[in-house]
C-alpha cells in the first residue's frame, strides 16, 4: 500500500466515543487489492469444490470459536443490542456453513443434442475477481453472505466494507485467512469518505467481473450505469418497502409476533422490516391496542445493557429521516399513539419506538423506507384494495400475509410484486431460502441453492461427431 492512507474515525452509535480509525482507502489502494485478488485468482480458480468446501468448514468453525467476540464488535459498531448481535453472527455463519455444503456439489450438465452427432456439455466455472459492497446493517451477516459462496464457486474477492461499521468485517477475514484462504484471495477494503471513489473503481476496473451490492435503490442505480462500460455482471440487493398484511381471519397473536419481530428487529434497520402494515378495519382498533402494549415495554438504550430490547440508530441523518417522515404524516392527519420522539436523554442517535395510525398512501411513510422503529399501521377493507395499495410501491423485496385462510393466502401471494413472502411468520432470514427482491429493489439471488450461481458462469462444450457410427 502507498504511505497516503487517511484514517476515519469510528464511533459507537450508542454513546459516540470512538472505538477505533479505519484507514479511508484511495484509487490506489482499491487498484492494488483487485490487483491481489487478480493474482490469486489464478491458482484459487483451480482449487476443486471439495478443497474450498474444507477451508469454508473451517472459517465456519472459526467463527463459532469466536463468536463472543464478533457479537461485543457488532454491538460497539452497530449498536443493535447484544442478543441480537449474537443472532446475526450464528447468521453470518450459517452462510459459510451453507456455502461449504454448496462448493463440492455444483454440477454442470450433460444435455441432449438437437444434432444428433453432437453431445453436449456444460462447466460452471467461477466468473472471477468479484466486487463486493456490504451495508452497515449486518456488518457480519451481509459479508459472509456474499463471499462465501463467491468462494466457493472459485472466486476471489474485493469486498468494501461497510464505511461505518468496518471492524466486523476485518475480524472476519483475518478468521478467513487464518482458516487458510490464500492471502489474496479475500481482500477487504476500508472507505467512508472515499466510498464513492471505491465503487467507481471496482464498478469500471475491467479485472472485476462481478459486482455484488447490498444498498439503497440510488446508489444500485448508480453502480449499475458505472458497471455497462465493462459489461459487469451484477447481483443487487436495493432497498424495500415491505407490505405487512393482516387480515381479519389472522391469528392476532402471531400476527403481533410477526409485527415485533419484522419491525423493530434491528430498530427497524433492515431492507425487510415491514415498512407499511396494513390492517382489516374489523381488527385495527384491537391490533392496534395489542401492538401499543408490546411496544410500551420496549426498553431503549446501549446495546450491551442485557435489559435494552433496542439498541441506537446507526447515525444522526437516519434519526432526522425518521423524524421527517412521522412530521410530515402529522401533518396529512395521521396521530402518533406512542413515541414519536428523539430520545435525547440517551443520546443523539436513539429514537423511541413509535406506533402511528390512519395512515394513507400521500404519506412519506408510504413510499419512503423507513429504516427506523416506526410501525405506520394503515386500515384496509377488501382483499382487492389491499393487494393494489400493496403493489403500489417501484420496490419489491419483502412482504408478510397473517391469514388463516390458505386460499387467501396463495391468492394474495400470488398477486404481491415481492421476492420473498413471510405467511404468518415476520422471520424469513435462512441461508437455505433465496434472498432478493423484484422492481426496483433489484436482481439476484442470495443464499439458497442459487447463491452459487451468481458467482459463476456457464460455459458450453458441443462435441461434434460423436455418433457411434464415427467411432
Ligand atoms: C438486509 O437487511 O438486507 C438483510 C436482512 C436479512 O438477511 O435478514
Amino acid at each position: 500500500m502507498h504511505p497516503r492512507l487517511e484514517l476515519t474515525s469510528i464511533p459507537d452509535p450508542a454513546t459516540g466515543n470512538i472505538i477505533a480509525k479505519c484507514p479511508d482507502f484511495d484509487i490506489l489502494d482499491t487498484k492494488a487489492a483487485i490487483e491481489a485478488a487478480a493474482k490469486s485468482f489464478e491458482s484459487f480458480r483451480t482449487t476443486t469444490g471439495r478443497e474450498r468446501s474444507k477451508l469454508l468448514r473451517k472459517w465456519y468453525e472459526a467463527i463459532i470459536a469466536h463468536a463472543e467476540d464478533l457479537a461485543i464488535l457488532i454491538t460497539l459498531e452497530n449498536g443493535k443490542t447484544i442478543n441480537e448481535a449474537r443472532g446475526e453472527v450464528q447468521y453470518a455463519a450459517s452462510f459459510v456453513e451453507w456455502f461449504s455444503e454448496e462448493a463440492p456439489r455444483s454440477y454442470g450438465d450433460v444435455i441432449p443434442s438437437s444434432n444428433p452427432l453432437n453431445r453436449i456439455v456444460t462447466l460452471n466455472e467461477p466468473v472471477g475477481v468479484c466486487g463486493l459492497i456490504t451495508p452497515w446493517n449486518f456488518p457480519a451477516a451481509m459479508i459472509t453472505r456474499k463471499i462465501a459462496p463467491a468462494l466457493a464457486a472459485g472466486c476471489t474477492v474485493v469486498c468494501k466494507a461497510p464505511g461505518e461499521a468496518p471492524l466486523t468485517s476485518l475480524a472476519i477475514a483475518e478468521l478467513a485467512h487464518q482458516s487458510g484462504f490464500p492471502r489474496g484471495s479475500i481482500n477487504i477494503i476500508t472507505a467512508l469518505d472515499n466510498t464513492a471513489i471505491v465503487g467507481e473503481v471496482l464498478t469500471t476496473s475491467p479485472v472485476i467481473k462481478k459486482l455484488s451490492f447490498t444498498g439503497s435503490t440510488a446508489i444500485g442505480k448508480l453502480l449499475m450505469k458505472q458497471s455497462s462500460g465493462t459489461v459487469k455482471q451484477l447481483s443487487l440487493e436495493l432497498s424495500g418497502n415491505a407490505p405487512f398484511l393482516v387480515f381479519e381471519d389472522a391469528n392476532l397473536d402471531s400476527a403481533i409476533e410477526g409485527i415485533v419481530a419484522s419491525k423493530f428487529r434491528g430498530s427497524g434497520q433492515t431492507c425487510i422490516c415491514a415498512n407499511r402494515i396494513y390492517v382489516q378495519r374489523s381488527i385495527y382498533q384491537m391490533f392496534l391496542d395489542e401492538l401499543v402494549g408490546r411496544v410500551r415495554k420496549f426498553k431503549i438504550g446501549n446495546g450491551f445493557d442485557v435489559s435494552t430490547t433496542h439498541g441506537p440508530l446507526i447515525h444522526d441523518r437516519a434519526v432526522a429521516k425518521v423524524e421527517a417522515q412521522i412530521r410530515d404524516a402529522e401533518a396529512l392527519g395521521a396521530k402518533v399513539v406512542i413515541g414519536g420522539k428523539r430520545a435525547l436523554e440517551l443520546g443523539p442517535n436513539f429514537f423511541q419506538p413509535t406506533v402511528i395510525r390512519d395512515m394513507t398512501s400521500e404519506m412519506k411513510l408510504s413510499s419512503e423506507e423507513t429504516f427506523g422503529p416506526v410501525a405506520a399501521l394503515f386500515p384496509f377493507d377488501s382483499e382487492d384494495e389491499v393487494v393494489h395499495l400493496a403493489s403500489q410501491s417501484e420496490v419489491g423485496l419483502a412482504g408478510y400475509i397473517f391469514s388463516r385462510d390458505v386460499h387467501r393466502i396463495f391468492r394474495v401471494a400470488e398477486r404481491l410484486e415481492v421476492g420473498m413472502i413471510g405467511v404468518n411468520t415476520g422471520m424469513i432470514s435462512d441461508p437455505a431460502s433465496p434472498f432478493g427482491g423484484v422492481k426496483e429493489s433489484g436482481f439476484g439471488w442470495e443464499g439458497s441453492k442459487h447463491g452459487i450461481s451468481e458467482f459463476q458462469v456457464v460455459k458450453t462444450l458441443t462435441f461434434g461427431g460423436m455418433a457411434t457410427s464415427h467411432l
